[in-house]
């Protein structure tokens, strides 16, 4: 990263997460991204057009006026083609879901991505699953055949150990995506410990 970046030497673990709402301005006037079909997203309004309708929340991470990066959420349903939680005897191929809808960051932002994502899944596994139903997380995550090699955003959520929906999927897929889940569960039950008080003696 050149020492002009005006993301150099940010460490986006240190930086808030923030809901973009209304009072929030910030207009991702040089937002780069190294696909550059997510600047188009927020530049022309499909993210603000899609809060409005209420069928996804952003939230951003800024450094001073800049956006780093951004990341959506919206309800969703995990199916996949066997039951995966019989030894918990549930016997259902689908199960709730909050879904990672549209998720971009600055290319001279790095660790930006990781940072949203660890915050998602945080997120919904502390705040959103203790009052609804959510057991676990899913992407379609970007696959373009077309770019030399395909561009495959999937390896980028392996890191978080989002698994494929259906791992014998070939490729290139039949959809410009692989969907992949994660489950929430081992974190929502570290979450769920309470805090051991000290003892008296
Ligand atoms: C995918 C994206 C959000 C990742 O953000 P990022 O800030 O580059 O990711 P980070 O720097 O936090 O990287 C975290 C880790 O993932 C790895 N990684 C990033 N993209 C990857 C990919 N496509 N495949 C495999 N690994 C990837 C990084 O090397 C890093 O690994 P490390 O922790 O072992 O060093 C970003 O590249 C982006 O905006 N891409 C264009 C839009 C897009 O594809 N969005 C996802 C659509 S589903």
């Amino acid at each position: 990263m050149p020492p002009s970046s005006k993301f150099a030497g940010v460490d986006f673990t240190q930086l808030p997460v923030e809901h973009f709402t209304p009072d929030l301005t910030i207009s991702g006037q040089g937002f780069r991204c190294l696909r550059g079909e997510f600047v188009t997203y927020w530049r022309q309004g499909r993210i603000q057009r899609e809060i409005n309708a209420r069928i996804s929340q952003c939230w951003i991470l800024r450094y001073k006026d800049n956006l780093a990066g951004y990341i959506t959420l919206l309800a969703d349903k995990l199916e996949v083609d066997r039951p995966i939680l019989l030894d918990e005897g549930v016997q259902y191929r689908s199960f709730p879901a909050i879904k990672i809808g549209l998720l971009a960051v600055d290319q001279r932002a790095k660790g930006a991505g990781r940072r949203l994502v660890e915050w998602a899944v945080e997120y919904v596994a502390a705040e959103v699953s203790p009052t609804v139903g959510v057991r676990f997380m899913t992407v379609d995550a970007l696959y373009d055949p077309d770019t030399i090699p395909p561009y495959d955003a999937s390896g980028f959520y392996e890191k978080f150990g989002f698994q494929f929906t259906d791992p014998n999927e070939s490729l290139p897929p039949s959809v410009p995506y692989r969907t992949m889940y994660l489950d929430l569960k081992p974190l929502i039950d570290l979450l769920s410990i309470p805090d051991i008080e000290p003892s008296e003696d």
